[in-house]
């Protein structure tokens, strides 16, 4: 029996594999590596000690996943193929209504056809949109602002249909805050293809060198120090997340939020990230962006709670193995490795 990673050679994929067989079970990676290499599964054999399956093939063609589910005896599956970036899905909602609702349709159909009915499934805090208040619960309305954050939110929908129609299935789908860190092996991490969107990479990029300045977008939020407000969570955390999922035996759908359910504001992480790295960050105050929200942080006690599972690592350790492993590749970089 195995356990099948979707986007297992992603960032979020890499580390939950690693943990998973950390922890013994065998496990199935799954990628068309559109959006990573496949030299991300020598770094998870490395850091987990012994290598994953790997199958090259694209979640939404059926012929792939047919293959795959012949193949081995699957008995879960980790869905966390999909695209991810808010501002690209503004630009091409198509491209995203496409990927990420025709692979979780095929993936679907395939699993009711082998009888493999536990899955977990890559949500994402974008479901909530910008909320009145905070912390953001499970049971705060649901009004995303983007495409990908709608993409989202409509497999969700479908999985909560599934799971009422047919009851032997198991259904979670785990919203995600803002995923940061690496393994502390640092034999694993982060490697945003292109120009990162998201804060860390960027922050990463100019303790590197790689870059000379941070724009900061919005100082005059009501905060306390005028940055907007997220909810950072270890890599290695939401791994763990998934392990909790996966050993739950509950029916039905269920959503669970997985945060610290701690805000941390811009400024908080650059004095962190140049606390670890005893480097100076530079950064521009800049406007504040259409649709950014003041603050986003999570209520993630229902996790704790049904599943379990409390995010434990500290914002310290989050920019540290962010670091260290920015530190190894940005090595690599200059030996032209
Ligand atoms: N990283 C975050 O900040 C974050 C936050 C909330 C939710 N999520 C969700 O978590 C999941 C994983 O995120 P990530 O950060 O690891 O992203 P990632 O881009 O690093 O990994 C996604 C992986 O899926 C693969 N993939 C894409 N399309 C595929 C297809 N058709 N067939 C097979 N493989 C395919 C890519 O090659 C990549 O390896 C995504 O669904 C994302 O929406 C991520």
């Amino acid at each position: 029996m195995a356990i099948l990673i979707t986007g297992g050679a992603g960032y979020l994929g890499s580390h939950t594999a690693v943990r998973l067989l950390e922890k013994e079970n065998d496990v199935i990676v799954m990628d068309n590596f559109t959006r990573s290499s496949a030299e991300q599964i020598n770094r998870i054999t490395a850091a987990a000690g012994r290598a994953p399956e790997v199958e090259d093939g694209d979640v939404k063609t059926k012929e792939d996943l047919e293959r795959v589910f012949q193949k081995y005896n699957v008995e879960a599956v980790i869905h966390f193929a999909g695209l991810k970036a808010a501002g690209e899905s503004v630009e091409k909602p198509l491209l995203y209504y496409r990927e990420n609702l025709q692979m979780t349709l095929c993936l679907l159909e395939i699993m009711e056809d082998y009888q493999v009915k536990k899955l977990i499934f890559s949500s994402s805090a974008a479901v909530y949109g910008n909320c009145e208040s905070m912390p953001v619960s499970e049971s705060t309305p649901k009004n995303p602002i983007n495409p990908y954050g709608h993409s989202k939110a409509m497999i969700e929908q479908m999985l909560e249909d599934i799971a009422q129609a047919d009851p032997a299935w198991q259904i979670t789908a785990l919203r995600y805050f803002n995923p940061v860190g690496a393994h502390p092996s640092i034999a694993v991490g982060e490697n945003p293809a292109g120009t990162p969107a998201n804060l860390m990479p960027i922050l990463l990029e100019a303790a590197a060198g790689e870059r000379d300045a941070v724009d900061v977008y919005g100082t005059d939020y009501d905060t306390k120090d005028g940055t907007g407000i997220r909810d950072y969570i270890h890599v290695m955390d939401l791994a763990d997340g998934h392990i909790a999922a996966a050993a739950s035996q509950k029916h039905g759908f269920h959503v669970y939020n997985l945060g610290t359910g701690r805000g941390t504001t811009v400024l908080e992480l650059i004095n962190m990230v140049e606390r670890v790295s005893g480097k100076h960050i530079a950064w521009e105050a800049k406007a504040r962006r259409p649709g950014d929200p003041a603050e986003n942080w999570a209520d993630a006690s229902r996790a704790e709670r049904e599943l379990g599972w409390k995010a434990s690592c500290t914002l310290e350790e989050m920019c540290l193995h962010a670091w260290k492993w920015k530190e190894e590749m940005h090595k690599n970089t200059q030996k032209g490795e």
